[in-house]
């Protein structure tokens, strides 16, 4: 019997969002101000933001004049976000690997939300679905992880006391893929998750796109966008039309 993928699970629970509480709401809303002024984008412009999370970049963009929807597949985030939807502002649960009913003029994929499927095909999948979702000319905003900066720096073990749950974690790269092995204890027993995320370089991310018919327009190498290079970048941000 095939297991429930580990997104599925993970994402959903309330621990994932305990642990990476301390994520930089700061560093996502100047990547929002600065990748929104880069492109110029007009406050006209509909942005889909897929996988949104608990929507912490949707409702800053909403926040910034655009009209925005965000999509994941957690239904616990989507709840949340729910919470914070306007006129402008709209959340759904979706599976980023369905095509979508409507057509955007901007699709960000942003902090490490692909990667995450065994077989290639399902990463083209998504790529397809998010190519056929935007207008003509429209832009895609793709922010990844380094995978070569998490390689050269690997932090093999590592524990993080958050809310007073003690999180041990383990990194390992395997057979192409990022591995981090997540234990704790907590409401009176033992969890154990893993989040698995393929390990895609520049040159695997770029043929990804263009075999898909999009074209590269520019790399950045952090949320300042300032250039990408290999080893000291935190992470791979492509955008693509
Ligand atoms: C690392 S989180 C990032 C979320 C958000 N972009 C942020 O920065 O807070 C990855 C998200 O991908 C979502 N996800 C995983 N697989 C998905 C799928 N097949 N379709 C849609 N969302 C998915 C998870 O539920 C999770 O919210």
């Amino acid at each position: 019997m095939k297991t429930k993928d580990w997104f599925t699970d993970w994402f959903n629970t309330s621990y994932y969002h305990i642990l990476y509480k301390n994520r930089n709401d700061a560093d996502a809303q100047l990547f929002m101000k600065n990748i929104t002024n880069f492109l110029a984008l007009p406050k006209s412009t509909h942005i889909l933001d897929l996988p949104c999370g608990k929507g912490r970049h949707a409702v800053f963009l909403n926040s910034l004049g655009y009209t925005v929807t965000g999509g994941d597949l957690a239904e616990n985030s989507i709840k949340h976000a729910k919470k914070f939807e306007n006129e402008s502002l709209n959340f759904k649960v979706h599976d980023m690997r369905k095509p979508f009913n409507n057509k955007y003029d901007s699709i960000f994929n942003l902090f490490t939300s692909f990667g995450y499927f065994d077989d290639d095909k399902e990463d083209l999948l998504i790529l397809e679905n998010i190519k056929n979702g935007l207008k003509k000319d429209g832009y895609f905003v793709f922010d990844f992880l380094n995978a070569e900066k998490v390689k050269l720096n690997l932090v093999k073990e590592e524990t993080k006391i958050v809310d007073d749950i003690t999180f041990n974690i383990k990194r390992e790269i395997t057979n192409g893929f990022i591995i981090k092995h997540i234990s704790f204890f907590a409401d009176s027993k033992q969890h154990a998750y893993t989040e698995r995320v393929k390990y895609l370089d520049i040159d695997k991310m770029s043929f990804y796109l263009e075999k898909v018919g999009f074209t590269i327009t520019n790399i950045f190498g952090n949320y300042s966008l300032e250039d990408y290079n290999s080893k000291t970048s935190d992470r791979l941000i492509l955008v693509a039309k």
